[in-house]
């Protein structure tokens, strides 16, 4: 048999409680490495406190996350609403860059890098804050992709995004990917969904439903949760 390989990231029993309630109520799954992961689920179930919590910006009430090696990777996350800096677009790639210690000519190389590879060179030096939704987003995923992340955490990024703008922001994801790095995402989008996922993690009330690779997931998800879910049957909760 073949030998599973190890995970990258695992999460066990995670409790998050925010504003004296739980809303992460032991939750446990493994990120494997090599695998584009996107995490469905209702509005309100947990998907972005999940992100959060597994990228180190919420601390667990208990439980813990684990990274293969005993070691958090280099990873960065991008939100829905990007926030940018009052600076041009390639300087917020740089200040990115800075941040995390990379400075001077490969910071500025990197930073002309990532603004090629998501498209937006002809608009480099224009202030982030003026670019629309989609450029600001695409320009996010710059700002993500210059740290050569090993795992990237995406919560719903082309939420408020016209059809053309998410299916450019979809192929910078599969870009990203596409070079090894491991995509974690969140998206109200099924056809994205089916689009990007090699699995998926399908949250219920805080707790990991069902963790199923994607083909299987929309042909015959295992838990009662997800199947009212594809039909738009679950009830808010
Ligand atoms: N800071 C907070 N204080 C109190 N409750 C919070 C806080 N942040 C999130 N919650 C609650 O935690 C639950 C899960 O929120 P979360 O944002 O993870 O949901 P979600 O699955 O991402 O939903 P959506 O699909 O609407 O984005 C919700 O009930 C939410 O109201
Ligand atoms: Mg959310």
């Amino acid at each position: 048999m073949a030998e599973r390989p190890a995970a990258l990231l695992r999460a066990r029993d995670l409790t998050v409680v925010l504003g004296g309630v739980t809303v992460l109520d032991r939750l446990s799954l493994e990120i494997l490495p090599g695998l584009r992961t996107v995490v469905l689920g209702a509005n309100g179930a947990g998907k972005s406190v999940t992100l959060r919590a597994l990228h180190g910006l919420v601390p667990p009430a208990s439980g813990t996350v684990e990274w293969q090696g005993g070691r958090a990777p280099r990873q960065a996350m991008v939100f829905q609403r990007p926030v940018m800096l009052r600076r041009s677009a390639l300087a917020n790639v740089a200040y990115g860059l800075a941040v995390n210690g990379v400075d001077g000519e490969a910071r500025d190389r990197r930073a002309r890098e990532a603004i090629a590879k998501v498209g937006l060179e002809a608009i480099a030096h224009r202030p982030a804050r003026v670019l629309s939704g989609g450029e600001q987003q695409r320009l996010a995923l710059a700002r993500a992709w210059a740290l050569e992340p090993a795992i990237l955490f995406l919560d719903e990024p082309t939420a408020s995004l016209d059809p053309g703008a998410a299916g450019e922001v979809e192929r910078i994801v599969a870009a990203i990917a596409a070079e090894g790095k491991r995509i974690v995402m969140t998206t109200h989008n099924l056809g994205q969904a089916r689009r990007l996922a090699d699995e998926i993690v399908f949250i219920h009330q805080g707790r990991v439903a069902e963790q199923t690779p994607a083909d299987r997931f929309f042909a015959e998800p295992q838990s009662q949760h997800a199947r009212a879910f594809l039909k738009g049957e679950l009830p808010w909760t």
